[in-house]
């Protein structure tokens, strides 16, 4: 059990107190976000009732009132005497307007954020998830094609850690083509990039061990680092390379890592791994350059870091920038691939790509985990794998096209906004005028929409100023979904109270 004290939860509830309904609703609601997107663990012991009321300048009524509304909803135990703790209830509450749900877990989140089963509610457009629906015929077509295929392996155990030789000879193959000379040996098949990164952290990280993160990083990655015991080091990107430019949603004109930041931090904190997205990063859509990739290679090997590059988007490359698998410039590198970005998140497949002495001990890693991937989903993954630029074309064209609606209509109607131009990926990241992204994420469902809060992305409280924005809908729908946000933003605006924070709220001094 952890315990949470009153600042801390102080720190976490930012500008809570805003829009029309009363205040202890208004607290409940914030904090049941906070333990749904996991920011407040499961079985935490809130501050008492005294404490957060002196804190937070409301009376003991107000806390006391809006404990009692979580205890109802079942987020939190009754402690008798003792702290209130946190917790998920069995069935979805009534009257909630955030995110509910039935799932319990840290781990709560799902592809974009909530977590399996959280799907926004009937009505509501979802810019929590970032991921797209099947690129239909291709993957229908390749199960038929397993389907086939199947009979001749059912005589066999059907147990592979490693997974089927022909899905291992086809990642292989794309690896070699892309200039990273690759053999079956050095792929492991995993059930998606999530299922890769538990083995790897598994495999080679202990409690209390570092690892170093791009911040702001993937939150499930966040999570699993956490839930490993590890210590999240975060290394901040240089800015808004698309922002404050001529045309400021044009072209991204630098990079947007600092390098400088993260040799410094591989030197003076020698993380035993570090995380990264080079393609396309989630939530920022950046990619890095090729020299920078070189770069970041040797300070890594120069401080013992393992580099654990996270290729889950890399075949969204919406402007053809080219670059080098990260592989290619160590063959220490342990790459993350997945379909689920190029495909289907409901394909469940991905791999890792290392060495052959490293995909041995996350062979024998995996076994605490699970005793290998579905065989039928690997038969099918291998057809996918070997025509994988098959359905790309017209998912890029798309989400192209949706990228394009997206940055149009923030410029129109939320010009306050500064939105970093993601020259890949699926969204877009947008520095806020004000840290309002939770109260933001609180009150999205009366305006019709699902967000994943800033600070999902950050490690201590940080991006409370940023939200992300999935372009994976389509035009008509993010103008809906745009609408709704500036609607959002001006309830927020309308609010003295929130006014007032504006006006004392520190810049947060990050990305
Ligand atoms: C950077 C990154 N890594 C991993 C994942 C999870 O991928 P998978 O569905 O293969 O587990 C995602 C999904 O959004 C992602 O964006």
């Amino acid at each position: 059990m952890t315990s949470l004290g009153a600042p801390a939860l102080a720190r976490l509830l930012g500008t809570w107190n805003v829009g029309a309904s009363p205040a202890y609703r208004k607290l409940a609601d914030v904090v049941r976000l906070l333990v749904l997107d996991g920011r407040v663990a499961l079985d935490a012991a809130l501050p008492s009732e005294r404490a957060l009321s002196e804190l937070l300048g409301v009376s003991r009524t107000t806390v006391t009132a809006a404990y009692g509304l979580l205890r109802e909803q079942g987020f939190l135990t009754s402690g008798q005497g003792s702290r209130s703790r946190t917790r998920i209830p069995r069935t979805t509450p009534a009257g909630t307007t955030a995110l509910t749900g039935p799932t319990p877990g840290p781990a709560l989140a799902g592809p974009g954020l909530a977590a399996p089963g959280l799907a926004a509610p009937e009505g509501l457009i979802d810019l929590a998830y970032a991921s797209l629906p099947a690129s239909g015929e291709v993957v229908h077509r390749a199960f038929a094609a397993a389907l086939t295929e199947l009979p001749a392996l059912l005589p066999g155990f059907g147990y592979d850690a490693v997974g089927l030789l022909p899905l291992r000879e086809a990642v292989a193959a794309r690896y070699t083509a892309a200039g990273a000379p690759t053999t079956a040996d050095q792929i492991l098949v995993t059930s998606g990039a999530q299922h890769a990164l538990n083995i790897i952290l598994r495999a080679l990280v202990g409690r209390h061990d570092r690892v170093l993160v791009e911040h702001p990083s993937y939150p499930n990655a966040l999570d699993a680092i956490r839930a490993a015991g590890c210590r999240a080091v975060p290394a901040a990107f240089t800015g808004n390379p698309g922002a404050g430019t001529d045309g400021a949603r044009g072209r991204q004109a630098a990079s947007a890592w600092d390098l400088e930041a993260l040799q410094a931090a591989l030197m003076q904190q020698r993380p035993r791994l570090a995380y990264v997205v080079p393609d396309f990063h989630n939530p920022t859509g950046h990619v890095m350059p090729d020299l920078q990739r070189r770069h970041l290679v040797r300070a890594a090997t120069a401080a013992g870091t393992t580099l654990v590059v996270d290729e889950t988007l890399r075949e969204l490359n919406l402007d053809g920038v080219e670059t080098t698998p990260v592989a290619a410039f160590s063959p220490a590198v342990v790459t993350v691939g997945s379909l689920s970005k190029s495909h289907w998140g409901g394909l469940r497949t991905g791999w890792i790509r290392a060495s052959e002495d490293l995909i041995q001990r996350f062979a024998a890693a995996r076994t605490s985990l699970d005793l290998g991937g579905p065989v039928m989903e690997q038969l099918a993954a291998a057809h996918l794998v070997r025509a994988l630029d098959e359905p790309l074309p017209a998912r890029l064209t798309a989400l192209r096209d949706s990228r394009a609606a997206l940055l149009e209509l923030l410029a129109g109607h939320l010009p306050e906004w500064e939105v970093a131009y993601p020259s890949g990926g699926l969204s877009a990241w947008c520095r806020l005028p004000a840290p309002i992204s939770t109260a933001l994420t609180v009150i999205a469902p009366e305006f019709g929409i699902r967000l994943a809060a800033g600070p999902r992305f950050g490690v201590g409280g940080a991006f409370e100023r940023y939200l992300r924005v999935p372009f994976t809908l389509p035009p008509e729908k993010l103008e809906t979904a745009v609408l709704a946000l500036r609607s959002a933003q001006d309830r927020l605006d309308a609010a003295p109270q929130l006014r007032r924070t504006l006006r004392d709220a520190p810049a947060v001094a990050i990305a």
